[in-house]
């Protein structure tokens, strides 16, 4: 349950060793959040994660989650509201597809979709309707803008952009959108402008690259 100044008690983190995730989280330990659930694929860094939050005074479990296995979200994610009450889930998995393998490996490019998407579809109704049972709960889901990018190691190796940010910047960001009740953060607080800027111009003058043969356009990252 909160606690009455309104800071989460007790966290659900699905991308348990997200850089993003990770800064967010120690920023609300630092408001008195007690319990963590990190939510993740089983390795060696969701358990180093899950020790660094210990030794911040947190009571940090792990529960294994694969976003590309939604069959099993309900069980998973369902043990966790069982067994806690859960004033935030903080969907943050995802993965960052290779624009130029992805075109020609329907494969690779169909994992980046049912990662990024399916996966996030399945797991947010799963705790949003789980919060709705328990009468409480914030879902803060992490999603991406053209040409925004916080740096880490998600966007390793990537050309740099006027805009990257960092996760600490964009954790405080989300600690402000939860204590403001905001249904929409943007970080960097720029990147709203820009964004709507690029939605009223001709699509000819907003193309950001053109790819492949057929002359698709997308956004170069995002
Ligand atoms: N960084 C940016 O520039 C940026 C910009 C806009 C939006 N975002 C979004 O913000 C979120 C977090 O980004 P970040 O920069 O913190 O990324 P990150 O540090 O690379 O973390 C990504 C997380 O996704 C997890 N993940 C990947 N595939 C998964 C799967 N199949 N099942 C479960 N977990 C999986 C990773 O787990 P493993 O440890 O198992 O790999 C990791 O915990 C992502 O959704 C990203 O798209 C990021």
């Amino acid at each position: 349950m909160k606690d009455v100044v309104g800071s989460p008690q007790s966290l659900l983190v699905l991308g348990g060793t997200s850089e993003i995730a990770l800064a967010t989280v120690r920023r609300l330990i630092t408001r008195r959040a007690r319990t963590v659930w990190l939510a993740g694929r089983p390795s060696p860094a969701l358990e180093s994660t899950a020790r660094q939050l210990r030794d911040l005074g947190a009571d940090t479990l792990t529960v294994p989650f694969d976003a590309l296995d939604p069959e099993a979200h309900e069980v998973t994610l369902g043990k966790v509201f069982a067994e806690d009450d859960i004033d935030l889930v903080l969907l943050a998995f995802g993965v960052m597809g290779v624009q130029a393998r992805d075109e020609t490996d329907p494969p690779a490019a169909v994992r980046v979709a049912q990662t990024n998407y399916t996966g996030a579809v399945s797991a947010a109704l799963i705790c949003a309707n789980a919060m709705r049972r328990q009468g409480h709960g914030s879902l803060v889901v992490l999603s991406s803008a053209a040409a925004g990018r916080v740096s880490t190691k998600l966007t390793a190796g990537l050309r740099p952009t006027p805009l990257a940010t960092s996760p600490q910047a964009v954790a405080e960001a989300i600690e402000e959108g939860l204590r403001r009740r905001a249904p929409v953060v943007w970080a960097p607080g720029a990147l709203r402008l820009m964004t709507a800027a690029h939605r009223l111009l001709p699509r000819a003058a907003s193309r950001l690259r053109r790819v492949g043969a057929a002359g698709h356009d997308g956004p170069a990252d995002g």
